[in-house]
């Protein structure tokens, strides 16, 4: 692997991935980083990237729906790896607008799938980005495996299923050399402040509401995000091709407790005697459609067959992440404001 080109690496996990391969491993190639810039990609989140590895790291602004300039950078930059992050990941935004995720998810995976195929002969792997939501929602008991039946509950996990169904045919029928993961929930540093634990942080620092949907009894399995980005590079250089893994934290948590916690974590940082404990923040709000209740993940295939495990608990991991968003307000501000697009403008043009 040495060109690789990374779709949606100026979101959350891809700007991380990005990260993780340049600092923490000993890839020598070059990076080209493909993104449309949506309100949750951030070009800031690899500024310093950007500047260190100007001969192995570009940037372009490209939609993964526009299919000649994909395919422009993937000759010009002798591609032979693509690793796909690129969608619209927000569950709340696809049940009031789905369109985009059709377009995004679908289509432009289908995109992507085509100029592979196309230039199969120079493609060493296409690693697709998936997620346990594709599986529906389990009751008390139970966990996702490989082979669980997939029944997605929402237009966001219906586009992922697509998706996953799309590139698992490439390389039944075409043979394209294709992995794929699916993960549990992220958090930690550059998420984008509409998903669980950077919102509840955020409000909990500025005191503000706490919107706890239905009673909170809604179970997700988190994962620390530099432990998804090594099983995502684990499955690459070591999974089996066409193969797909699902990755998860061993970490499941009701909602009302990871807020609880997050309250508790940021009463003993910031603390101030004069003001009530910030979980009486807390608000029960109206239930999300379609919510599914728990997600839960057998990973036990990447651990016996690749050695993969997560490395960080959800203890620390926490902790780590509400000391990232209180020393990078600038990036949280700027995020929040909506003015990190103009920024952008400025400072790269
Ligand atoms: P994100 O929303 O933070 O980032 C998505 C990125 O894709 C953004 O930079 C955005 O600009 C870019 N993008 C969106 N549409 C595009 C398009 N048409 N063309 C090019 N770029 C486009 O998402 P994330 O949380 O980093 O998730 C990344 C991937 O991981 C997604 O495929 C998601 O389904 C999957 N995943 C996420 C989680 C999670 O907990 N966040 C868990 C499992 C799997
Ligand atoms: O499981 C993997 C998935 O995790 C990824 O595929 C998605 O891209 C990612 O967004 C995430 O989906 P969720 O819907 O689980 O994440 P979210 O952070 O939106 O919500 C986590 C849980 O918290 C969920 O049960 C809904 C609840 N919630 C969420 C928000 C934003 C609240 O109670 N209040 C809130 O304000």
């Amino acid at each position: 692997m040495q060109n690789i080109m990374v779709t949606g690496g100026c979101g959350f996990i891809g700007a991380n991935f990005i990260r993780f391969l340049f600092e923490e491993t000993d890839f020598s190639g070059r990076i080209v980083n493909v993104d449309a810039l949506t309100y949750a990609g951030n070009r800031d989140s690899l500024s310093d990237i950007e500047k260190q590895y100007t001969d192995r790291y570009v940037f372009h602004k490209v939609d993964i729906c526009d299919a000649p300039a994909l395919e422009e950078l993937f000759t010009s930059y002798s591609i032979d790896t693509i690793c796909h992050f690129a969608a619209e990941s927000h569950v709340d935004r696809s049940i009031v607008r789905p369109d985009a995720f059709v377009q995004t998810n679908v289509i432009g995976t289908f995109n992507l799938l085509e100029i592979a195929r196309k230039h199969g002969d120079k493609l060493k792997l296409l690693h697709h980005v998936s997620t346990d939501e594709v599986f529906g929602s389990l009751g008390k008991e139970g966990f996702f495996t490989e082979t669980t039946r997939y029944q997605p509950n929402s237009p966001y996990s219906a586009s992922k299923a697509a998706s996953d169904h799309l590139v698992r045919a490439y390389h039944e029928t075409y043979g394209l050399p294709i992995t794929m993961s699916n993960c549990s929930n992220n958090y930690g540093p550059y998420q984008f402040p509409e998903k669980l634990i950077p919102l509840m942080i955020l409000n909990a620092r500025d005191r503000k509401p706490l919107p706890v949907y239905g009673d909170g009894s809604n179970v997700r399995d988190w994962l620390y995000v530099s432990d998804h980005c090594d099983a995502i590079w684990t499955i690459m250089t070591e999974g089996k091709r066409g193969e797909t893994y699902n990755v998860g934290g061993d970490n499941e948590m009701a909602n009302l407790e990871v807020v609880n916690t997050i309250c508790r974590l940021i009463d003993e940082i910031l603390p101030d005697k004069n003001q009530d404990p910030r979980s009486e923040l807390i608000t029960f709000v109206k239930d999300r459609p379609g919510h599914d209740w728990r997600y839960a993940i057998d990973f036990s295939k990447i651990r016996t067959e690749l050695g993969w495990q997560p490395k960080e608990s959800f203890s620390s991991g926490i902790e780590k992440t509400i000391r990232w968003y209180f020393e990078h307000s600038e990036w949280v501000d700027r995020v929040l404001s909506g003015e990190y697009q103009d920024w952008i403008e400025e400072h790269y043009g």
